[in-house]
């Protein structure tokens, strides 16, 4: 029994009582996107790695008709009566769990009454994905609980539809396969088309992997990423009445003449460029790292923020603040945003001996330009989501 076990076991039965029948735990991390942003809902490559923080879920079956949740992260309790089709409800937390509960529902498997209770260590809003890691967490233990022995990429499949339908959000896959595959000291290379996946090991020799988070209160945020993929898909349109393609993906560096010949609207077009040069500098960088050369990937990190930057328009003064002046400290071999972007965290690579001071610098200058204190975090790359 681990620390968070037996402090959540005791609010559990402070909650909800009967200490003769025990909860089962479940955890299912939050993920750092490494290289390959923007890229997966346009049928990319990315390369991301879960994370050793994450969401932790006790819950238990019950003779009532009904879902009782509780998260030491939000107060209030929320109960949801068992039916056969959820509705969400406006701005709760409870969206992600219930929405995953009405994918089970939508393929034949009815929940049972549950007692449950979340508790999660990722900073929220802060793009390291809480929101899959509470899907996935909950899809895995109402697989468990039900015995319906779904295959983990199903539950990933359905983790997406839950947000893209109860969150409004409308993310590609990365996330919940990120969280739901997740590999011990592993990053993956993801195929966001195939869904074919390889685990690479993360061997950064002397290096660290640093989360910086801008603790910028996002606002906006799912209808601007919804916007960037409603631009891409014109993008897919205007190059499919000359060249039939089904993603921008199916494109290469060597086809960005098209987007000058064939699209006129100067947004439309950056977006497009992005994609595509994300996209080769996502399959470079994983062959980067096999080949243990880390400082090609660090350059092509710095590269990836830079095409977000300017042609996604997805950083804002805060990650840019962090990057631009993140690269200029010593010992920092590559630096990007991770995640949607619009604030949120960067990712670097760090040499060992430097981070002290990158830390200590870095949040220095950032409070000084921007008024805001960042959060740093050394994480560790864990596995995905599972019972404990
Ligand atoms: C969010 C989405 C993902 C992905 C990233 C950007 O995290 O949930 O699907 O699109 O943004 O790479």
């Amino acid at each position: 029994m681990n620390v968070y076990h037996s402090f959540l076991r005791e609010e559990f039965f402070r909650l909800y009582g009967d200490r003769a029948t025990e909860p089962v735990l479940f955890f299912s991390p939050g993920r750092v996107n490494l290289i390959g942003e923007h890229t997966d809902y346009n049928g990319g490559y990315v390369f991301p790695c879960a994370v050793d923080f994450g969401t932790y879920l006790l819950v238990r079956r019950t003779d009532r008709a009904e879902i009782l949740m509780n998260s030491l992260n939000f107060s209030g309790a929320v109960a949801v009566p068992v039916v056969f089709n959820y509705l969400p409800i406006p701005k709760s937390w409870t969206n992600y769990p219930v929405g995953v509960i009405n994918e089970f529902a939508r393929k034949g498997i009815p929940a049972y009454g549950m007692e449950m209770l979340f508790y999660g260590d990722i900073p929220s809003g802060a793009g390291l994905s809480s929101s899959a890691s509470i899907e996935m967490v909950t899809a895995v233990a109402m697989n468990h609980l039900t015995g319906s022995g779904l295959e983990m990429i199903e539950m990933v499949k359905m983790g997406q539809k839950a947000e893209n339908g109860f969150a409004g959000m409308q993310c590609g896959i990365m996330d919940q396969f990120a969280v739901g595959f997740g590999k011990k000291d592993h990053a993956i290379n993801l195929n966001c088309d195939t869904l074919e996946y390889r685990y690479a090991p993360m061997n950064l020799g002397d290096r660290r992997l640093i989360i910086t988070n801008t603790n910028k209160i996002r606002r906006l945020t799912d209808s601007k990423y919804n916007e960037r993929r409603s631009e891409c898909e014109r993008a897919v349109e205007i190059i499919s009445d000359h060249h039939p393609i089904r993603n921008l993906s199916q494109l290469t560096v060597r086809d960005t003449w098209m987007l000058d010949e064939y699209i006129t609207d100067p947004v439309v077009r950056k977006r497009a460029v992005h994609v595509i040069t994300e996209n080769g500098r996502t399959t470079d960088a994983i062959e980067a790292l096999q080949n243990n050369d880390i400082e090609l990937f660090g350059s092509l990190m710095n590269k990836s923020h830079d095409s977000l930057c300017s042609d996604y328009e997805v950083t804002g003064a805060e990650l840019d603040t962090l990057v631009f002046e993140g690269r200029k400290l010593p010992g920092v071999i590559g630096t990007r945003m991770t995640g949607a972007g619009f604030g949120g965290c960067t990712v670097s690579i760090v040499d060992n001996e430097h981070v002290d001071n990158f830390i200590k610098r870095l949040g220095d200058i950032y409070t000084a330009r921007t008024g805001l204190t960042a959060d740093f975090y050394l994480p560790g790359i864990g596995d995905g989501a599972r019972r404990i």
